[in-house]
């Protein structure tokens, strides 16, 4: 069988791909484990996929590993993942420096313990140098926390003088995301089977090839990548316009 990463072109590739983590609980308890045995197994997916991406030269990978809806989690997770969380970028930035990744975090961090806080910012600082892959972490975040967020601070601009509300654009409110740094994703990813956003990137999302797959995201591994950017490249993105438009333009 070809090699499915031969198959894939690479003057088509997703510069951003965006994933949402699922299915490290139920993996867990398939195998009659603890759900954090399932987190546990999660971070090797994670160096696996964020080498793939690496690897192929992509531009920019994100992850969701924490959303906003997580904190309601009963508490030995929710502590299980902030440690796990830790030690794991502890662990990793010799390994991010390595391989020229630069790290970035985007939610709602005042959320965050701060032991946890400071690890990602020392992590941050560490990697912010580099200039390969982009690699952003989603944590304590949602895209409804974000967009109310930046609607408060768009109207504190306004009320000081700074923003004409008549002048406001689709460009204004980018620049007041937590992703302002960061273009769109092109393919975003589920993993185990759930066919939903929680939360994710809602405004981002906006034009993405959505991914569904049943594997759970701790069997998740670079043949599976794969898959899914075959997939994409297989797909006719027409941003609203017709066929026969995009293939004038091709011209
Ligand atoms: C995703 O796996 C990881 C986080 C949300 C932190 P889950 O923990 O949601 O696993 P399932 O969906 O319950 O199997
Ligand atoms: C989404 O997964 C959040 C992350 C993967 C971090 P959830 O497991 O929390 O989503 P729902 O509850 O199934 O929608
Ligand atoms: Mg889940």
């Amino acid at each position: 069988m070809q090699d499915l990463k031969e198959k894939i072109d690479v003057s088509r590739l997703p510069n951003h791909i965006a994933i949402i983590m699922d299915g490290n609980g139920r993996w867990a308890k398939e195998k009659g484990e603890d759900r954090l045995f399932g987190h546990f197994h999660g971070v090797e997916s994670v160096r696996n996929i964020v080498e793939g991406c690496a690897e192929l030269g992509i531009g920019y990978l994100t992850l969701y590993a924490f959303s906003t809806e997580n904190w309601d989690r009963p508490e030995n997770e929710v502590n299980g993942l902030m440690e796990l969380l830790v030690d794991t970028v502890r662990r990793e930035v010799d390994t991010l420096n390595k391989n020229n990744i630069k790290l970035h975090v985007i939610g709602d961090m005042n959320m965050l313990p701060s032991y946890a806080f400071d690890e990602l910012q020392e992590a941050r600082e560490m990697t912010s140098h580099n200039t390969g892959l982009n690699l952003v972490m989603a944590l304590s975040y949602s895209s409804r926390w974000e967009l109310v967020n930046a609607v408060k601070n768009i109207a504190i601009d306004v009320q000081a003088g700074e923003i004409d509300p008549q002048k406001i654009t689709h460009k204004t409110l980018e620049k007041y995301l937590c992703t302002s740094d960061f273009p769109d994703p092109e393919l975003m990813i589920r993993t185990s089977g759930e066919y939903r956003i929680s939360n994710f990137l809602l405004y981002q999302l906006a034009y993405a090839e959505l991914y569904f797959t049943n594997t759970r995201w701790p069997d998740f591994r670079k043949d599976n990548l794969y898959e899914a950017i075959l997939d994409f490249q297989s797909r006719e993105r027409r941003f609203g316009k017709i066929s026969e438009q995009l293939q004038e333009e091709m011209k």
